[in-house]
């Protein structure tokens, strides 16, 4: 059978309508688990590696890991009563068997705020040895620029002659840019970049793509500028989040209300609105961050002061926010120190279950380092054990227990959280919003003790 790599344009055409193709989507996890689905939802036969067992089983035994991503599960239902998806973890069988390998890796970072891409390079190594020839292999990862140039192509195609990019396989990259919580309707939605070590398989990508997206494919000029622009998104929040979050600090001092700030400057056409907070987590923000610093080293000797600098304000907030519990508590002479202490939300952003770098873990080790009794309430979490402590399922009895509340996470739940129900039902009355989502004159009307962050006493 011919590879991909020699088909026509209209027997690519050809192999793409009638679902003769098949996809291996490695690392089915947030984002390759919903990938993979919208490759076998298009018709085309899709297999997912993994290396985490448990969850291959329970994909093949038909139940769906993401109860947190809307459409996905009806998507799955299909596609597996279709037979168009199957999970495995063995990798050479996976990827021998398919024409297209998708990589959906994980991208973390070490204790040093390192880039740790040894998933990716352990891959690369694996596909040097066992894959066969004329496969197309898509990154969607995010990498800092150059790296698939350089560090993973080196790997993939060794020093033995066997591999060479552009003759035997072809490579390109995708970066994914989805958010978690709404993958499907950011794939229905978010333009993708195509970069690929040359003009062919960048045309090859996108007319795969263009099966299964109803998006725009927005060719890049290579790889390496198709990552730039994916951390250069991220890094854009993540810095104007430090800003807002810089903000907040001074204008608590100075007596001013940060979202007053906030929502009379979005009124001007030229400004994006961002939101202080207790810190920024989840897999990308602060990770794109260092991996942005950690690409500027090759190129300059100085550090990347503002990248820098922002990640250092973000990563103060979890300390900020203690320290306005510890105010607002002085307020009835209480100290921390055996203070039982409520968090509300644990995830790093509302409405996922998802905890990864999540700015609440530092919260709560601040916490417990001062002495404080932590109860967590998160409704994703009930009846799980994070961050060492058992989180607790009675919300009231929680209201009950504790005294004083921080509203760590925006989840939807506490979004209708009434300022007088708090006041009824807690032993003490203290109540750090790090979201500012309870109105504050509300909130004090009735006898909250009441911070939020950047908005002063
Ligand atoms: N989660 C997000 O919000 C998001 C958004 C856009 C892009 N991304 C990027 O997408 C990539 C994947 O992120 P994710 O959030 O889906 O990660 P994830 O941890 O949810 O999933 C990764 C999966 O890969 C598997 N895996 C790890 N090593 C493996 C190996 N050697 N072989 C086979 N499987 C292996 C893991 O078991 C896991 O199931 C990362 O580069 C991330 O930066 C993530």
């Amino acid at each position: 059978m011919k590879s991909i790599r020699d088909m026509s344009d209209s027997e690519i055409i050809e192999s793409i309508q009638s679902g003769g193709l098949t996809i291996c989507v490695i690392g089915i996890g947030r984002i390759g688990l919903p990938t993979a689905l919208s490759f076998a939802n298009s018709g085309l036969s899709t297999i997912g590696v993994d290396i985490n067992e448990n969850l291959v089983k329970m994909i093949n035994s038909g139940n769906f890991p993401l109860k947190d991503e809307p459409g996905y599960d009806v998507i799955f239902n299909k596609v597996i009563h279709e037979k168009k998806f199957r999970a495995t973890s063995n990798f050479t069988e996976g990827v021998n068997a398919s024409d297209v390998i998708v990589l959906s890796l994980p991208t973390p970072m070490d204790e040093k705020n390192i880039p740790d891409y040894s998933a990716l390079l352990s891959v690369a190594q694996k596909l040097h040895d066992e894959m066969s020839e004329g496969k197309l292999i898509i990154i969607e990862s995010t990498v800092e620029p150059n790296f698939v140039e350089k560090d993973f192509l080196e790997i993939l195609e060794g020093n033995d002659k066997k591999l060479k990019s552009g003759k035997n396989f072809s490579l390109g990259v995708c970066p994914e840019t989805a958010n978690p919580g709404q993958i499907l309707n950011d794939f229905e939605r978010l333009p993708r970049l195509v970069g690929a070590i040359d003009k062919e398989t960048q045309n090859l990508i996108i007319k795969i793509y263009k099966h299964v997206f109803t998006v725009d494919l927005i060719p890049m000029p290579d790889c390496k500028t198709a990552n730039a622009v994916k951390l250069t998104t991220n890094v854009f929040r993540d810095l104007n989040i430090a800003f807002v979050n810089e903000l907040a600090l001074i204008f608590e001092k100075a007596g001013i209300d940060i979202m007053t700030v906030l929502e009379a400057a979005k009124t001007k056409y030229n400004f994006q609105v961002h939101y202080p907070s207790a810190g920024v987590g989840g897999p990308c923000l602060p990770v794109n961050s260092y991996q942005m610093i950690n690409f500027a080293k090759n190129f300059t000797s100085k550090t990347f002061g503002l990248v820098e600098d922002g990640r250092k304000i973000n990563e103060k907030m979890p300390f900020h926010t203690v320290e306005l519990l510890e105010d607002a508590l002085n307020e009835i002479n209480l100290p921390l120190s055996n203070s039982s202490i409520l968090v509300l939300g644990v995830s790093y952003k509302p409405d996922v279950k998802d905890i990864q770098l999540s700015p609440v873990e530092k919260i709560v080790e601040i916490l417990q380092d001062k002495g404080a009794n932590v109860l967590i309430y998160d409704p994703y979490f009930k009846d799980s054990t994070i961050f060492g402590i058992k989180t607790l399922d009675d919300f009231v009895q929680c209201l009950e227990n504790c005294n004083g509340l921080i509203i760590a996470t925006a989840h939807k739940d506490f979004h209708n959280l009434e300022p007088q129900f708090l006041k009824s039902k807690m032993k003490n009355p203290i109540v750090i919003d790090s979201k500012n989502i309870i109105d504050q004159y509300l909130a004090k009307s009735v006898g909250l003790i009441y911070r939020g962050i950047g908005r002063g006493k």
